[in-house]
């Protein structure tokens, strides 16, 4: 059995997996196996069966496609990544006894779910124009058993800087949760490859934006093994569906088509961010590095009344700020043309 993370949560070491009550055996090939053990009604349709309970086959898959050197091992497959940080807080953090770090502004599950499991938080804002700097001294000195960094960040579209990561994960004694959300469309590297190098290093991916399938509710958590055996013992058998984990096997098997769709979205965004900043209620687009926009417009609030009544949403932020997703190319052109028409 896989030896667990030191910093798992203690309660954790006396439990072993749910899983161990639902994996099913495998047909030797001498005979079909008949399942009368799931209580599920055999005249349902296609989905009348529970999930796969350990989709090893897929944790293998993107294992493979983000490292070499990197195993199913290293891969737990989550309802989302917003299950993934769920999971990474209720694996590691006592409550009433550990604190989590964040960096305002930040994702805001992060905060909600440290402080609904009753967890100290320490709140160390980024620095920098676009939030791509950590108050690096500040982080170690909070000693938080568990740190939440955003990299690319939304909605700054900013990448952190690794030097500054790794410098993080060699001096915390905590867990580093990296957020990569949004990494696809980027030219960066993934973090993940140093999950093999730093045991306390956890990196959070959605399924969601740019591989497209965010209907599906789909997201991961690479760690070390010891890390993911922690979250193997706490999490429930059958969160991800068979449908979601259909999609993500074939996906993963051939992933050229949604990468080519990265290229598309990399194209538009600089064509959108052009045809933006020549528009009159248009004061900024600042630069990103991922597949949505932060823009300055000149009444914000009023600009996204307009847009919607004209049957575009955005999302407002703070100030005169509002991010854009960038859409399909006819979708970013009917942006621009309500947008050049108001006065
Ligand atoms: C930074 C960040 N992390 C995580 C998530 C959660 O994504 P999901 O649960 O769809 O994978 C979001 C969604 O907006 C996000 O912006």
């Amino acid at each position: 059995m896989t030896a667990l993370h030191p910093l798992a949560r203690l309660s954790l070491a006396k439990l072993e997996s749910p899983l161990r009550h639902v994996l099913k055996p495998v047909s030797d090939g001498a005979a079909e196996l008949v399942f009368l053990d799931g209580n599920e009604n055999a005249y349902g349709g296609q989905y009348c069966r529970y999930p796969e309970a350990d989709p090893i086959a897929v944790r293998e898959l993107f294992a493979r496609y983000l490292a070499s050197g990197l195993t199913h091992e290293h891969v737990w497959i989550t309802a989302g990544s917003s299950e993934a940080i769920d999971l990474v807080l209720r694996s590691f953090c006592e409550p009433r006894n550990d604190s989590v770090c964040i960096c305002s502004p930040s994702f805001p599950l992060y905060q909600h779910w440290a402080c609904a499991n009753d967890l100290e938080l320490v709140d160390v804002p980024l620095e920098g124009e676009r939030g791509e700097r950590l108050a690096l001294e500040r982080i170690v000195a909070a000693h938080a058993k568990l740190t939440f960094l955003t990299s690319p960040h939304n909605p700054y579209g900013s990448l952190l800087d690794p030097r500054q990561v790794i410098e993080l994960l060699e001096r915390t004694a905590g867990i580093v949760a990296i957020d990569e959300a949004y990494i696809e469309v980027t030219a960066a590297a993934s973090f993940a490859r140093l999950v093999e190098r730093f045991a306390n290093l956890i990196v959070l991916r959605s399924f969601s934006k740019a591989w497209g399938m965010a209907g599906l509710r789909l997201g991961a958590m690479v760690a070390a093994p010891g890390a993911i055996e922690a979250v193997r013992r706490l999490a429930a058998p059958y969160l991800v569906s068979t449908p979601a984990l259909e999609m993500l096997r074939a996906t993963l098997a051939d992933p050229s088509a949604i990468e080519a769709s990265w290229q598309r979205l990399r194209h538009e965004r600089e064509r959108l961010a052009r045809r933006l900043v020549e528009l009159r209620p248009v004061k900024r687009v600042h630069p990103s590095q991922t597949h949505f926009l932060r823009v300055e417009l000149d009444d914000m609030p009023r600009r996204v009344r307009e847009l919607l009544q004209a049957g575009i949403v955005i999302k407002p932020l703070a100030g005169a700020l509002v991010r854009v997703t960038v859409g399909r190319s006819e979708e970013n052109d009917r942006l621009v043309e309500v947008l050049a028409r108001l006065g």
